[in-house]
């Protein structure tokens, strides 16, 4: 992907810096965010959004890679955030994310969700809460008499009845999802939020999943959202997909909000506000995971095992996501291998049926196309301590998230003594 590059002598260089060397110096595993086409990725969103819609807010959805300096990259170059839940906001808010341009979501928002939003930004609160369910704007309605609140600015989520053309567990926006209100009983919502004083409904919000490579999908979820009474505002979330390994296809940025903003025109009126919500297609192809060979194992199959796994990249387990793992800085035949994790599970797997140079214990792979959803489902299975963020740019590595040690995972464990789980 554009992320990396060969140097001269054919080594794999990320935002100038050498992987080699970056392993060398901070360790492996290790994410690496292409600094610079992360940025260069953030202005071409906010650019075609706002050329062709001056009136648009791109948020960043915090949650495909939330660490406040990614988050704080994205708010510097132009973009807002969808946060999901109290946790994610008050992490963008700390990195300088803008509460008036920054959505909370979430779909089962408890009292403290709702407060840190109400909150932030000395008390103005965020742009908008997305209400979910029918408890929420009870919710809100409580917390903001409380705390003596104008009425609060709300979009209602919208399940627009659409079998989104994903992995099962992608897709959001089907009757039978558990996230925005059905389609319905949209109606019903509505009144009802109007009910409530202190909750002012602004406009719609529909979500219809993740890794959407058929762009006809936001011309069906525009049309839908078509079906009810018209508003000021919409946010049509996010889900635009990636290309992972090559001979992928996948719609460009500027592919993209041409066609949603044709199709927001179209169906719902050319002087709305207009939010997008994108995670994957911002942060996917920026970032790069880096492991050393631990063992070769050849028998019926070959087996790369490396020093992480499901661990720091969940999407291979989980949804059977396809990577394309480099064996870098080697050359000589090459060998169809497996790449699998450390990890007490079969399950573990980061790439099957990979053709590269014949491994060896100690080679460096890397594995491009791991910007979204790895970092933030990372896990401690097996005790295993998760890698770091390093940010890459112009021939310099800086730590934005440092390696986890055994010291921070024993840190809540409170009926064995510190002093013991330490001295082993
Ligand atoms: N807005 C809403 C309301 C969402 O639910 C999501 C993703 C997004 C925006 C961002 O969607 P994106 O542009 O990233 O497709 N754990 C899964 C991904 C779940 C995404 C859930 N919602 C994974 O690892 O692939």
């Amino acid at each position: 992907p554009e992320t990396a590059r060969l140097d001269a002598d054919g080594r794999l260089l990320v935002g100038g810096c050498a992987v080699a060397d970056i392993v060398a110096e901070h360790g492996s595993p290790a994410y690496i965010v292409d600094e610079e086409a992360l940025r260069r990725t953030v202005r071409r969103y906010v650019s075609a959004f706002r050329d062709r819609h001056p009136r648009s807010h791109v948020l960043f959805a915090a949650k495909s890679f939330p660490a406040a300096s990614v988050i704080g990259i994205t708010a510097d170059e132009g973009c807002g955030t969808d946060a999901v839940a109290g946790g994610e906001l008050r992490l963008a808010l700390a990195a300088g994310a803008d509460p008036a341009r920054a959505v909370l979501n979430g779909n089962a928002k408890t009292d403290d969700d709702i407060l840190v939003a109400l909150r932030a930004g000395d008390g103005r609160g965020v742009r908008y809460i997305v209400i979910d369910n029918l408890d929420d704007v009870e919710r809100i309605a409580r917390l903001a008499a409380e705390l003596d609140r104008d009425p609060v600015p709300v979009l209602l989520r919208v399940s627009p009845s659409l079998q989104a053309h994903t992995h099962e567990a992608l897709a959001t926006g089907h009757d039978a999802s558990k996230f925005g209100i059905p389609s319905a009983q949209v109606e019903d919502a509505i009144r009802a939020i109007r009910a409530e004083r202190l909750v002012d409904l602004r406009g719609l919000h529909a979500h219809v999943g993740s890794q959407l490579l058929d762009l006809d999908q936001f011309d069906a979820e525009a049309a839908a959202l078509a079906e009810f009474e018209r508003f000021g505002v919409y946010d049509l979330g996010g889900g635009l997909g990636v290309r992972y390994v090559p001979g992928d296809e996948a719609p460009t940025i500027e592919e993209y909000a041409e066609r949603i903003v044709r199709a927001v025109h179209r169906h719902l009126g050319d002087d709305v506000e207009l939010l997008v919500e994108p995670g994957r297609s911002m942060i996917a192809r920026n970032v790069v995971t880096a492991y050393r060979v631990v063992t070769v194992k050849r028998g019926m199959r070959t087996h790369v095992a490396v020093d992480g796994g499901m661990g720091d990249n969940l999407e291979v387990a989980l949804y059977g996501q396809p990577f394309a793992p480099a064996v870098i800085d080697r050359s000589g035949p090459a060998e169809i291998v497996d790449i699998v994790g450390k990890h007490c599970e079969s399950g573990d797997y980061l790439a099957r049926d990979v053709r590269v140079p014949r491994p060896e214990v100690g080679d460096l792979v890397v594995i491009p196309v791991t910007g979204a959803y790895c970092y933030t489902m990372s896990n401690n299975f097996n005790t295993n301590l998760r890698p770091p963020v390093l940010l890459a740019r112009d021939g310099r590595t800086r730590v934005a998230v440092r390696r986890e040690t055994f010291e921070d995972l024993v840190r809540r464990e409170q009926i064995v003594s510190q002093e013991a789980l330490l001295g082993v």
